[in-house]
């Protein structure tokens, strides 16, 4: 059972909402018309790697719904939790770097914000091997975006002060621990490592999704649907303390901060339906890469 990704880094609540937002339908001809994998016909055999709790995984099997879709991911419990979550879709345990599947078996091989975290020669590598002659592979990375916090979440009390003054030297320890983002590359970096590894006919795309609340456009579910999506990326911050600084608050104190998450997302809801605009404004930059086989 490995359970180091969404205990340590990213829970589980983190990504699926902040995901389903990024891969919403809204998204879907900008992110489809930079796939380009409609030439290779009806039945495409999809194989997404580091999954995480699968977001991805659904909008993809909604955008292809005639697809093959197998979503895999090495940590136990995102894998279990995208099963429930899509029981219509195939889920597994998988190691990026020992893919359990034949050679030339994918029309397409994809993954979002997992490259940065794999050795290249193995993350690529494995994927070419398990990609039919002529299959795709596409490799979604998350670039600097613009993330504008409104003033009624960005201030902290004295008392989040301490607590996250306890914390945040040892949290930095574990993203080295863990090799978070230690292949990380750049936009030029990227296609000339995909070229180095046997891809052909390389390409870039990028993809903006402009998440703001206040914009007229969004309907209120909407709306609250990205508020909520950080209020969820805060208490998991504050869940995860334990794992990654253990003995470092309290039960109590946990408890604590997470009233006060509430309280600044409560009133952060508040002002939004009453119409008092803050503006705050997240801004992702999705760089889609494109190699094929
Ligand atoms: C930043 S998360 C992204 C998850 C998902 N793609 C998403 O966007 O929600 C990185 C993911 O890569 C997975 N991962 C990291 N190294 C891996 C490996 N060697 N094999 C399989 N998955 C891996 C982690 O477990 C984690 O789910």
């Amino acid at each position: 059972m490995n359970t180091i990704w969404s205990d340590y880094v990213q829970n589980i609540g983190t990504l699926y909402l902040s995901r389903t937002l990024r891969f919403s339908d809204e998204h879907k001809e900008n992110f489809m018309r930079a796939f380009r994998v409609d030439n290779l016909g009806q039945k495409l055999k999809i194989l997404e790697i580091g999954c995480g709790p699968g977001a991805l995984t659904q909008s993809l099997s909604r955008w292809y719904p005639d697809a093959d879709i197998t979503g895999t991911d090495r940590d136990t419990a995102f894998i279990e939790f995208a099963a429930q979550q899509a029981p219509h879709l195939k889920f597994m345990e998988a190691d990026a770097t020992a893919l359990p599947f034949a050679d030339s078996t994918f029309d397409v091989t994809i993954s979002n914000t997992v490259q940065e975290h794999i050795e290249p020669s193995r993350f690529f590598g494995e994927q070419l091997r398990v990609l039919k002659p002529g299959g795709i592979c596409l490799v979604l990375s998350a670039r600097r975006g613009i993330n504008i916090t409104a003033d009624c979440i960005a201030e902290e009390n004295s008392f989040e002060q301490e607590i996250w003054s306890r914390v945040e030297p040892s949290d930095h320890k574990m993203q080295q621990k863990y090799a978070i983002g230690q292949f990380a590359l750049s936009e030029s970096e990227l296609p000339a490592a995909m070229e180095q590894y046997g891809f052909h006919q390389v390409s870039t795309e990028y993809v903006l999704v402009n998440l703001t609340p206040d914009n007229p456009q969004n309907s209120r579910e909407l709306a609250h649907s990205m508020i909520n999506s950080h209020r969820q990326t805060s208490l998991d911050a504050i869940t995860a303390i334990p794992h990654t600084t253990p003995g470092a608050v309290t039960a109590d104190e946990l408890e604590q901060m997470k009233a006060c998450i509430h309280e600044k997302y409560d009133r952060r809801i508040m002002l939004y339906d009453s119409g008092v605009r803050q503006w705050d404004t997240s801004m992702s930059l999705t760089m889609v890469l494109r190699g094929i086989k």
